[in-house]
């Protein structure tokens, strides 16, 4: 199995020890993901999810311990080298989908490959790959309040891996969606991971859309707490995940009723 992301011992301190005010929000996380994985993480707020996203997302930076993304520690890069790693090597898809209303579906989606100096026929033959892979192409040349949430997720989502990075990390994808869309476009991810080994990483509240991964960790004050995989049926693992969070405890700000 080729590592696509590792981290040693991560731990995250916020606030200042010289004022005497330090949380720790995260300590000693050492995970792996192999390249063709799809792995969720859940834990109670205030676990640290986000701020462990963040610190994968090279968006901030750990108090002690490592982090590699694909062969690379991003504490080496300077800032330029480390916006071009970024934009190279991960993927990123939010709870807001983040498109660009003046744009259409399309020219939201091949931005990524127009700021990477891509050849015009080469972003027609990805996008058109792409679309047809999500689901959208007959929405390529609608604007983004034409199209509904669910859409609009799935064209950030297009957006997110036009340029084929090694890793995509969402944050509360289904956040802002129905039950419907969510199942829309969990099912376009599991899709992706299946038929086009797209690597993802997922911090999510929902269980069904936990579900859909093929292992799960959870966060507890900022440490792993266990990790459940995958069997053959996707019921089971959600009756399975919603077992760990009774143990897990906590407050889940949003925790939906069941809907397999
Ligand atoms: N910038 C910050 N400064 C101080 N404390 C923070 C900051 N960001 C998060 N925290 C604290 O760290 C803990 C983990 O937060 P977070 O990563 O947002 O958790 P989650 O996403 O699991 O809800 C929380 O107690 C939160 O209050
Ligand atoms: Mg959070």
């Amino acid at each position: 199995m080729t590592t696509v992301l590792k981290t040693d011992a991560l731990s995250k301190i916020y606030g200042s020890a010289g004022k005497g005010v330090v949380y720790k929000a995260l300590e000693h996380i050492s995970l792996e993901i192999g390249r063709g994985e799809f792995t969720g993480i859940m834990g109670p707020s205030g676990s640290g999810k986000t701020t462990l996203l963040n610190l994968l997302a090279t968006i901030d930076k750990p108090t002690s311990g490592h982090i590699e993304i694909n062969g690379t520690d991003p504490a080496g890069l300077n800032n330029k080298q480390l916006a071009l790693f970024r934009r190279r090597e991960l993927g990123f898809v939010f709870q807001d989908f983040n498109l660009l209303e003046t744009l259409s579906i399309k020219e939201n989606i091949i931005l990524p490959l127009v700021l990477e100096g891509t050849k015009p026929s080469e972003i027609e033959r990805r996008v058109a790959e792409i679309a047809e892979v999500l689901g959208i192409t007959p929405i390529l040349s609608k604007r983004t309040y034409e199209v509904s949430g669910g859409q609009q997720q799935r064209t950030a989502i297009a957006r997110a891996i036009i340029h084929r990075p090694s890793l995509l990390l969402a944050d509360e994808l289904t956040g802002n969606l129905d039950s419907k869309a969510a199942k829309d476009v969990m099912e376009s991810l599991r899709g992706l991971n299946e038929e086009r080994e797209v690597t993802i990483l997922m911090v999510t509240h929902d269980p069904f859309a936990a579900s859909y991964c093929k292992r799960v960790l959870f966060i507890k004050d900022g440490k792993l707490f266990s990790e459940i995989r995958r069997g053959a049926n996707r019921q089971a693992f959600f009756q399975q995940i919603l077992d760990t969070l009774s143990v897990l405890g906590g407050n889940f700000d949003e925790l939906p009723t069941a809907r397999p």
